[in-house]
């Protein structure tokens, strides 16, 4: 429930805060350059799996899992205040947003961690428009183990319409027979592909049909926002179009093969079935036959028959890198090994004394420096020091035989080329790694700051695949 009053509806003017049944949160009053949230972490019970099993415990932002969806129009201006009534500190990283430094959301890096009780503001206009989420960064596997994320979307300044709109987070659940939650790493899962969940589900529900008007064009927004599992998606008996990838227009192409890792997102355009009642399926088929995830239920009067031909999103922002003159970054990704610990383990000079996040073991090393464990209050020495204003190309060397979704903050990546497969340039935050693959990534180094470079299967992140570039 979005508690919107009626003279927050007046000043916030064209503000759009969706609650579309997708958990809410509060929505305070402000003016319509700016949107207030206010987003409490806690524990709550939801139902995940169906009787006799129990509620779940999860750990959310709002009412449910996945809450809340966060709706921008570009330029407008997101305050957001995490109140924390975890048992432990915390923090909200916003994923993919270019934004400053001091936003990103990661204990002892860029804020003190906001401590059991403590509320801590969030401030930033996103310059960019897209299909964008937040999590913690500090106890992940656990916390968004349990659900701890929302949605923000940006939506774009003109360009294409569509019949509707739909968010579409998928998810499994680490949960036994009672609803419990179990294990959320192992040292086998966390030292191979990750440890999957008990039960897959998409927005908390597991195989939901979803009502779409009847022959309408239907922006899908999907969001891979599980800890471990790659999928990739196929609408079953429906045209299907993919126009953006993490948020960043695509030149619209069929939705055929397009994995997503952990934290990818994709927007997709189908198109519902022409009569009420129908359905279409939304597959996982990868690496086996495709396996259900949700169903589209054409619901209402049939719209028009018109061609189904997508057109593009708006350009998007992104600051272009000079590739002549770009200097080339090898970031090598491999198994931690006996060689490569580092001896200058520095204190944090900050003050931020607090309780360790949970300590991990150590599998992984990114250009064999591995994070140290426990946690984030002892910083490493970044991977990479790059001069703001340069160009750089990163060359992602998989040296093991896992999927690793390479992520960036504060950062879009330009994807240029692999050695494995034919790339389609594009733009994204976050890249799937092949085994043994190398991939050529470029930015522009526009944005000063420390940000945190890691693979997001949280497991390898959190034991060790995980470092931060400095541009100064
Ligand atoms: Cu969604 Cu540091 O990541
Ligand atoms: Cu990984």
């Amino acid at each position: 429930d979005v508690r919107l009053s009626r003279r927050a509806l007046l000043r916030a003017g064209g503000l759009s805060v969706a609650a579309a049944g997708l958990g809410g949160g509060r929505l305070l009053a402000g003016p319509a350059d700016l949107v207030e949230v206010e987003l409490v972490a806690r524990e709550r019970l939801q139902r995940i799996l169906p009787e006799p099993a129990g509620l779940s415990p999860l750990v959310t932002y709002a009412d449910r899992f996945p809450g809340p969806v966060i709706r921008l129009r570009k330029g407008q201006r997101l305050r957001a205040t995490l109140v924390n009534e975890l048992k432990e500190h915390t923090s909200i990283h916003w994923h993919g947003i270019r934004l400053p430094n001091l936003e990103d959301g990661v204990p002892f890096l860029t804020q003190p961690p906001t401590k059991p009780g403590e509320r801590h503001v969030y401030e930033f206009t996103p310059p960019d428009s897209g299909s964008f989420f937040f999590h913690p960064h500090c106890n992940t596997i656990e916390l968004l183990g349990r659900g701890l994320a929302g949605v923000l979307i940006v939506e774009e300044e003109g360009g294409p319409r569509f019949d509707a709109d739909q968010v579409c987070l998928v998810k499994d659940w680490q949960l036994d027979k009672t609803g419990q939650f179990g294990a959320f790493t192992s040292d086998r899962g966390a030292s191979r592909a990750g440890t999957f969940g008990t039960v897959t589900t998409v927005n908390g529900e597991i195989g939901p049909t979803i009502e779409v008007p009847t022959n309408g064009d239907v922006r899908l927004r999907l969001y891979n926002v599980d800890n471990t599992r790659v999928i990739d998606p196929r609408i079953e008996g429906a045209e299907a179009w993919i126009i953006a990838v993490d948020g960043n227009p695509l030149p619209p192409r069929p939705l055929d093969g397009w994995p997503m890792g952990p934290a990818m997102r994709i927007d997709v355009v189908f198109r519902a079935p022409k009569e009420a009642g129908k359905t279409v399926r939304l597959t996982n088929v990868y690496a086996a036959e495709p396996k259900p995830l949700a169903s589209f239920r054409a619901a209402g009067a049939a719209l028009p028959n018109k061609r189904f031909a997508p057109r593009p999103l708006p350009p998007a922002n992104i600051p272009e890198p000079d590739l002549k003159a770009a200097q080339v970054i090898p970031m090598a990704f491999s198994a931690a090994g006996a060689a490569q610990s580092f001896d200058s383990v520095l204190l944090t000079s900050l003050p931020y004394a607090d309780q360790l996040c949970l300590a991990q073991k150590t599998f992984w090393a990114i250009n064999q420096q591995s994070w140290p464990e426990g946690g984030h209050e002892r910083l490493p020495p970044p991977i990479a020091t790059l001069q703001k204003g340069r160009s750089y190309v990163f060359e992602l060397a998989n040296l093991t035989p896992h999927l690793h979704p390479i992520h960036i903050h504060g950062y879009t990546f330009k994807v240029l080329s692999s050695d494995q497969r034919q790339v389609v340039p594009h733009h994204a935050d976050t890249v799937l790694l092949e085994p043994k693959e190398r991939l050529r990534v470029a930015i522009k180094a526009d944005n000063p700051g420390d940000w945190m470079f890691h693979c997001h299967i949280i497991e390898h992140q959190e034991t060790g695949m995980m470092g931060y570039i400095r541009v100064a």
